[in-house]
């Protein structure tokens, strides 16, 4: 499909006349909302936790804030689990931080670490909510990243599958879904390229980080990442997976990416733009190598799969998790440098206007358009992939934390692409659940405490760290409960209803 069609699909006009109901979606679909260790927990060097490359990230002044107490979800996590239960949330997606389960990073496991986890699994299961559990969030133990640069060593592969045996050996009889890697396509390209997010590695002129190879790093960390993948879903399916009954898959940032002109360069840099992101981790995946226009682009940087890796490569998922959030504009830019001096974005020869700064738009999107982008997604994620399932595992607006609880335009926000969730499934997509970002207000990865997603604010002034509902975490729990639509059917909004990051 080419990317140009996909302007095709920006009308809502096939729409019912009535507003999205939870009925609408079939009865075992799980809607959800979700956090992250390091994002929520706080409790840094509490209880035996070493710091992870987040901690360290933050501690060079990236990040816009720190993660030392955050929402305080660690202490709090009771007073969550029953605000989810009150929503009526069928899950929660959260992950497990490494390093306060395993301090060292290998070997022993920390004693209040696994009763941590222990207790909030089971807190959620006996409200009757399903856990979503993520193995790595963007971190990992700083320990592994000072002994072996972490993702840039092989040795990352089995200890990362260590890792996961413990959890799933110690929580799995009761996790119904696991996710391997957060944003898989990100680590390499993010954290090792651009330097946006942990560990913050980069290079001149590529970007302004204290070390780092953005030619390099991006394809050996990408590299890691997948064999890492595999291996741990390997050693689920062949250990656990017969007796646990749960599934395993891995997330990925995805973006509905929108040529800037009609003109074939254009069209093509957006067809790049996609093997860049989403290519780059599912072709080997499913087909057990890497595309061909990775391969051509960037030459000998790509190390090569044997054929044992291979072969435990495709079909390693049971399910691909989606982190959802904007459509973004594609132009050609071609690029003349030999491969050893460019960097992804040089390979990709696409312009990317925004996402070089913070891996987001930086310029406000109407919400008929960001809407849009995630019918677009869906579709060619079935078409592309031959309609695997996928869980929607992010998706929510940033709006400025200042004390208002007034989201109305979050809650039109969640209409609009549930809306354009729909759409997609009329259509086929085998989509099974959805997610807002976040539960609770957070450390956000970009803003810090500047802007948040939550459903629930949190006073970061307030040493109690007190939650408070948010509109949208009304009119949520109102959908969820086959209440009134307190908002009525998404119309169109063409005044941009995303704050600019
Ligand atoms: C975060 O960024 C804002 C705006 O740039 C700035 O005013 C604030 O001081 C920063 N906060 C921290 C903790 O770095
Ligand atoms: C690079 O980062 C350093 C340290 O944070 C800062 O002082 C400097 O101004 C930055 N340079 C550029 C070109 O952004
Ligand atoms: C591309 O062509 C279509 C149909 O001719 C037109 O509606 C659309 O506005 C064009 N898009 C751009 C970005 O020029
Ligand atoms: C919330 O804000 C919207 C506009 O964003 C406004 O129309 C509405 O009246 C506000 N609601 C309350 C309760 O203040
Ligand atoms: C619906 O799915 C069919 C079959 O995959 C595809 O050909 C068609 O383009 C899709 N329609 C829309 C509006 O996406």
């Amino acid at each position: 499909m080419k990317c140009g069609l996909f302007l095709l699909l920006l009308s809502f006009a096939t729409l019912g006349s009535k507003a999205i109901k939870r009925d609408d979606f079939p009865e075992d679909f799980v809607f959800g909302s979700g956090t992250s260790a390091y994002q929520v927990e706080g409790a840094a060097a509490e209880d035996g936790r070493t710091p992870s490359i987040w901690d360290s990230f933050v501690s060079y002044g990236y990040g816009n804030g720190s993660g030392d107490v955050a929402s305080d979800g660690y202490h709090k996590y009771k007073e969550d689990v029953k605000l989810m239960a009150e929503m009526g949330l069928a899950a929660y997606r959260f992950s497990i931080s490494w390093s306060r389960l395993i301090p060292n990073g290998r070997g022993d496991i920390n004693p209040k670490g696994l009763e941590f986890y222990n207790n909030l699994i089971d807190e959620l299961v006996s409200h009757g909510i399903q856990p979503h559990v993520t193995l790595s969030h963007f971190d990992y133990p700083q320990l592994l990243q000072d002994e072996y640069g972490g993702w840039l060593n092989r040795r990352i592969v089995d200890d990362f599958t260590a890792f996961a045996d413990v959890c799933f050996s110690k929580f799995g009889d009761r996790v119904s879904h696991w996710v391997t890697i957060n944003e898989a396509n990100m680590v390499g390209i993010n954290g090792f390229g651009l330097g946006s997010v942990p560990p913050g590695r980069c290079s001149h002129p590529y970007g302004n980080c204290s070390s780092g190879n953005s030619i390099f790093e991006p394809y050996i960390v990408a590299h890691h990442v997948l064999l890492a993948h595999s291996s741990v879903v390997s050693l689920y399916r062949s250990k656990y997976q017969g007796s646990q009954r749960g599934s395993i898959g891995l997330n990925l940032i995805i973006f509905h990416f929108e040529p800037k002109s009609n003109s074939t360069a254009d069209q093509h840099a957006g067809e790049r733009a996609w093997d860049f992101f989403v290519d780059w981790m599912l072709e080997p995946l499913t087909h057990g190598d890497y595309p061909e226009t990775i391969k051509k682009a960037a030459g000998f940087k790509l190390s090569k799969f044997s054929h044992d890796e291979s072969d435990q490569l495709v079909g390693a998922f049971d399910f691909i998790g989606l982190n959802y959030y904007a459509v973004l504009d594609v132009e050609d830019c071609p690029n003349d440098l030999p491969p050893y001096q460019r960097d992804v974005m040089g390979d990709m020869s696409a312009s990317l206007p925004g996402f070089q700064k913070k891996g987001m738009p930086s310029k406000p999107q109407t919400l008929e358009r960001a809407a849009s982008g995630l019918r677009a997604v869906l579709e060619k994620m079935k078409q592309r992939y031959n309609n695997p399932t996928i869980y929607i595992h992010e998706n929510g607006l940033p709006l400025k934390h200042d004390g208002s609880f007034n989201d109305t335009n979050r809650v039109k926000h969640f209409i609009a692409h549930l809306e354009s969730l729909h759409d997609a499934m009329r259509n086929g997509s085998d989509t099974r659940g959805y997610f807002t970002w976040s539960f609770v207000d957070v450390l956000e990865l970009f803003q810090g405490y500047e802007a948040s997603f939550g459903l629930y604010y949190v006073d970061f002034n307030d040493k109690e760290r007190r939650r408070y509902p948010m509109l949208s975490s009304q009119w949520y729990s109102n959908f969820l409960k086959r209440g009134q639509n307190m908002f009525g059917k998404f119309e169109s909004f063409s005044e941009p209803q995303s704050m600019a990051i």
